[in-house]
């Protein structure tokens, strides 16, 4: 048999060899399993020993079995933090990497437009209205004071739909400008009412400067006193804002429309450098929309009474905005869908575009 000194030493090595909690009770088991344990042969021995032998080696015998115990709790405690650093460091994240770089899309002019221009007038106070496009014949024409005979029908290169909806014989058309949103607005909301209604018009023109498909802002403003000078101060606004710039000129040049009386087309002052525009100053004088005072028979049709109310309106070509602020040459290139062109032109769609932040960065 062992000494006692050499059991001792036989179990704390192989307590200190345990490299797996399986191995350290494998160990414990070699010292104190029920069958087996050499410990625990050991300590029920004593009972047989002669009282003499007993007292000499039961103290020893007790601290062997306390230190190997002892030794058994540490190794344990050991494995375990080891066991968590490993899975602490299987589990790192270095939150340092950069991200992993993902193609983003970008936003398109006519969208940044619409954006941009819905920005400034919400910030004058108006709302955004819609409506369909296809249109009842009616909202198109008849209801903004152009009847069937009207030569404004003709200039309007429109798109007939066969069959109405409303299945009343009348022709639906895909809506020639937003002026029908007036209308719409006008029946759901009455009047006072400020909104504007940015969308999709359709006419069948192809070239440079014209697609079938084009966009419009139209601008509605109705209460009991608004007047063209209140139009004038609104349009500059909108112009110093939109092109960003300390100063826009404006000149009103008489014209007509069925829908507004008086009516008037509206240039800004502008000059050229290197192919490129420059607002508020120069000698040129550039068109960018048509307004107008709401004609009565329009304010009618819209149920709202033109003895009490009265207000201007005005429409503006979005796709043309967007050619003349960010430098694009040619119309039809907006509706290519060439992705080179998109991200020569697009926006990035996190920069949204607010008047406190900049409209374009
Ligand atoms: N609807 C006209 C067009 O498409 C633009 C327009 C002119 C709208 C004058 C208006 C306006 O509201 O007052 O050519």
């Amino acid at each position: 048999m062992d000494s006692l000194q050499d059991l001792r030493a036989r179990h704390l090595d192989s307590i200190a060899g345990a490299e797996t909690e399986s191995d350290l009770e494998a160990a414990r088991l070699a010292a104190f399993g029920r069958k087996s344990g050499e410990i625990g042969q050991r300590l029920s021995q004593l009972g047989g020993m002669d009282p003499g032998e007993r007292k000499r080696i039961a103290p020893q015998l007790n601290r062997i079995k306390d230190e190997i115990l002892a030794a058994i709790g540490e190794r344990k405690s050991e494995l375990a933090e080891s066991a968590l650093d490993a899975r602490i460091a299987g589990e790192r994240q270095d939150v340092t990497l950069p991200g992993r770089h993902r193609r983003c899309g970008s936003v398109h002019p006519v969208s940044q437009v619409i954006e941009e221009v819905t920005a400034i007038f919400a910030d004058l106070g108006f709302e955004v209205a819609e409506g369909p496009q296809i249109e009842e014949d009616w909202y198109n024409f008849d209801a903004l004071n152009i009847p069937p005979e009207h030569p404004a029908r003709q200039e309007h290169d429109t798109f007939f739909v066969r069959h109405s909806a409303a299945g009343d014989g009348q022709p639906n058309v895909l809506r020639t400008h937003t002026s029908p949103v007036q209308i719409r607005a006008m029946r759901e909301k009455g009047a006072p009412i400020r909104v504007i209604a940015p969308g999709r018009v359709y006419r069948c023109d192809y070239d440079q400067t014209h697609t079938p498909m084009f966009h419009q802002i139209e601008g509605l403003a109705i209460d009991r006193d608004i007047s063209m000078a209140h139009l004038k101060w609104t349009l500059e606004e909108f112009c110093r804002a939109f092109f960003e710039v300390e100063k826009a000129e404006l000149r009103f040049r008489a014209s007509h429309f069925p829908f507004t009386e008086p009516s008037a087309e509206v240039d800004l002052r502008c000059s050229w450098e290197d192919g490129r525009l420059k607002v508020g100053e120069g000698d040129d004088w550039m068109e960018i929309l048509g307004s107008g005072m709401v004609h009565p028979n329009v304010l009618k049709a819209g149920g709202v009474d033109p003895d009490q109310w009265q207000g201007f309106a005005f429409g503006i070509g979005i796709d043309r905005l967007a050619m003349l602020k960010y430098g694009v040459p040619d119309l039809r290139s907006f509706f290519e869908s060439d992705i080179r062109w998109l991200r020569h032109y697009g926006f990035h769609p996190l920069d949204i575009p607010a008047l406190h932040s900049g409209l374009s960065r």
